[in-house]
């Protein structure tokens, strides 16, 4: 039996932006890499979270997985069938960080769901489609009433809810979430966290869940991929992550968070400097310029060392007694 998605070796590079003066001095184009090269499965009814600082690659990784931009390497593999654009059955739905932008606000919430439904499940009779316009909107917590009312008059927890009930519209196996509780309240994110769950837990559904927030993904995700300027640097089970975080970048992501007590990391050295920008030039490994445990032989390329199904690290000073539990 195949994995829901397996992404294999997957590229993104992006032109730059260039002046008016890089224009008149003919400077050539120079391309930055968004995604250098990713590979990833995504088990039915798992929660993968993707973290790593902003401008490292997740979005332009969620939008490939989707099949919203093309890649310029690679493939993406739904059910063991490669796909070329987004699913026209509909089976992998984005969830976006801000809902306002991604709701049409001239269109009833009754309306853009009708409109996903006929769509997706054009087999529907008018009548089935407004009952599954309800029951969607029942499922993400939403009262029959919200159907006649636009996006304006909801709050931000409201508008997310709609955008989830939207996703779930075309019956999807994987739902991939950029972000998706960033932008509310934590009250609110909480609820919204407690939906997603619920999805996982009562249908099935899998989650690629990108974030930044270290103690959202400890509560959700199942396994996490740690991504550094393009690259999965680290990939471990969420419990393992924490508790044995395996590279340094990991580590001093998990440093980072105020409330994790675990001694370990709590000894984690921080990360210094800043995010190199995706056009800098690094061989060997990419972290090195930041990396505390920096020496010469980080300069040489650097394999993601695989060493059990779900734990990978892209560190040469690993060693697999760190792993042995
Ligand atoms: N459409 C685009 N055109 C040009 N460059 C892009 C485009 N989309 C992304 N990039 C660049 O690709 C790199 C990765 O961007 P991406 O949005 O995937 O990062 P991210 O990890 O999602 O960041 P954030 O946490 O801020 O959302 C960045 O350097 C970004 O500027
Ligand atoms: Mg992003």
């Amino acid at each position: 039996m195949s994995e829901l998605l397996s992404i294999q070796d997957i590229q993104r590079r992006f032109p730059g932006r260039r002046t008016p003066i890089d224009v008149l001095r003919r400077k050539p184009v120079s391309e930055l890499v968004a995604v250098a090269g990713v590979s990833l499965q995504v088990q039915p009814g798992e929660v993968l979270g993707i973290v790593g600082e902003s401008g490292c690659g997740k979005s332009t990784l969620a939008r490939l997985a989707v099949g919203l931009h093309p890649p310029d390497g690679g493939s993406v593999r739904l059910l063991g069938e490669e796909m070329h654009g987004p699913d026209p059955a509909g089976r992998i739905q984005m969830v976006f960080q801000d809902p306002y932008a991604s709701l049409n606000p001239r269109m009833s919430i009754g309306a853009l769901l009708s409109e996903t439904l006929q769509r997706y499940r054009p087999d529907l009779n008018p009548q089935q489609r407004k009952d599954e316009v309800i029951g969607v909107l029942g499922r993400v917590g939403l009262p029959p009433e919200i159907a006649a009312r636009y996006p304006h008059h909801l709050s931000g927890g409201q508008r997310q809810r709609v955008s989830i009930a939207r996703a779930l519209s075309p019956r999807p196996r994987l739902l991939v979430a950029d972000e998706p509780v960033s932008a509310l309240d934590a009250s609110v994110q909480a609820q919204i966290i407690n939906l997603l769950q619920r999805l996982v837990a009562e249908d099935g559904i899998a989650i690629i869940f990108i974030s930044h927030d270290m103690q959202v993904v400890r509560h959700l995700c199942d396994r996490v991929a740690v991504m550094y300027l393009g690259e999965i640097v680290e990939m471990q089970p969420v419990e393992a992550l924490f508790a044995n975080p395996l590279h340094p970048y990991t580590r001093a992501l998990i440093a980072a968070v105020p409330d994790i007590q675990n001694r370990r990391s709590a000894k984690g050295p921080p990360v210094s400097g800043e995010l190199p920008d995706a056009f800098t030039r690094i061989t060997g490994c990419r972290f090195r310029l930041r990396c505390p445990l920096a020496e010469s032989t980080c300069k040489a390329p650097q394999e993601l060392r695989q060493f059990d199904a779900q734990t990978a690290v892209r560190c040469w000073k690993t060693s697999v007694e760190r792993i042995a539990p």
